[in-house]
């Protein structure tokens, strides 16, 4: 497979570790943000320690300025960025009648208006060289909806609304525009819902599991190689059978 350069969004997450691993066990060079300094340097040194070289760069991928300043860095640091995975994403879960404002909002610029900030700088370079790859990390959520989750499933729902009008914009330019929906994956997100709802939701999963993050980087990896190229606008559903819409 031909190496190219990756950039990840909220890579030193649960799924977005093991996305940059897989990515980079492919063979190429992978790029990741952080907002926290020491949370970064931590994780770094412990991708080290098993063998992986993980470029960092700070950012805040919710900020229109400071996303093209990452971007801009990962290119002077690794070269034009080939594959961009839109994963970085928070949940403020309420139920929408005692939403805040700034819970709508913080939730909605991190998970939404992020893959704005973050395509728009590298689409162009992606256009002129004729071949990209981007992939949003949506939701089960998204597809269904969730009590506790209006501002969460807004979000993860326009990111595949991102998905399929840009698919249809740059089909011509060998770039594909994919998202993969995630159901409930054993990470810290999931990990935070109460322990009584967390069991009634885990009782709706048909292979009776939570996921693997390893079983998410798989389904993004997919996306990527060229013989993927007559896959785009689609929604990759990774979530134990809990919905299964189609
Ligand atoms: N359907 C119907 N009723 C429900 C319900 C559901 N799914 N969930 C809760 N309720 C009911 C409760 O039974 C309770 O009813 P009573 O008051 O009659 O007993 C009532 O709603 C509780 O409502 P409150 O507004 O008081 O809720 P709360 O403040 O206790 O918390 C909540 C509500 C925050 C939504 C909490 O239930 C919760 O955290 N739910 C999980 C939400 C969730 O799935 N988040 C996913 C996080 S992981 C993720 O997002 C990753 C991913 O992509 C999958």
């Amino acid at each position: 497979m031909t190496a190219r350069i990756a950039l990840v969004t909220g890579g030193t997450g649960g799924i977005g570790t093991a996305i940059v691993k897989r990515l980079a066990n492919l063979g190429h060079r992978v790029a990741t943000n952080y907002r926290n300094e020491e949370k970064a340097r931590d994780w770094q040194q412990r991708l080290q320690a098993e063998g992986y070289d993980i470029t960092l760069v700070k950012g805040d991928v919710s900020s229109p300025e400071e996303a093209e300043v990452l971007v801009r860095e990962v290119e002077r640091k690794l070269g034009p960025v080939d594959i961009l995975v839109n994963n970085a994403g928070i949940t403020r879960d309420t139920t929408f009648h005692k939403m805040t404002p700034q819970q709508w909002n913080e939730v909605i610029n991190t998970n939404l208006n992020s893959v704005y900030n973050m395509t728009r700088p590298v689409i162009e370079g992606m256009r002129e060289r004729k071949w990209g790859r981007v992939i949003q990390i949506s939701s089960i959520n998204g597809q269904k909806g969730q009590y506790g989750q209006a501002n969460y499933a807004a979000a993860k729902a326009g990111m595949h609304g991102f998905t399929i009008s840009l698919a249809q914009e740059n089909a011509r330019f060998g770039i594909t525009v994919n998202t993969v929906s995630p159901g409930y994956i054993g990470t810290d997100m999931v990990m935070a819902v109460p322990e009584e709802v967390r069991n009634k939701i885990v009782a709706q999963i048909p292979t009776g599991r939570l996921g693997s993050p390893e079983e998410i980087a798989y389904a993004v990896a997919f996306f990527i190689p060229d013989e993927a190229s007559w896959i785009t606008g689609a929604n990759l559903s990774a979530n134990g059978g809990q919905y299964m819409g189609w």
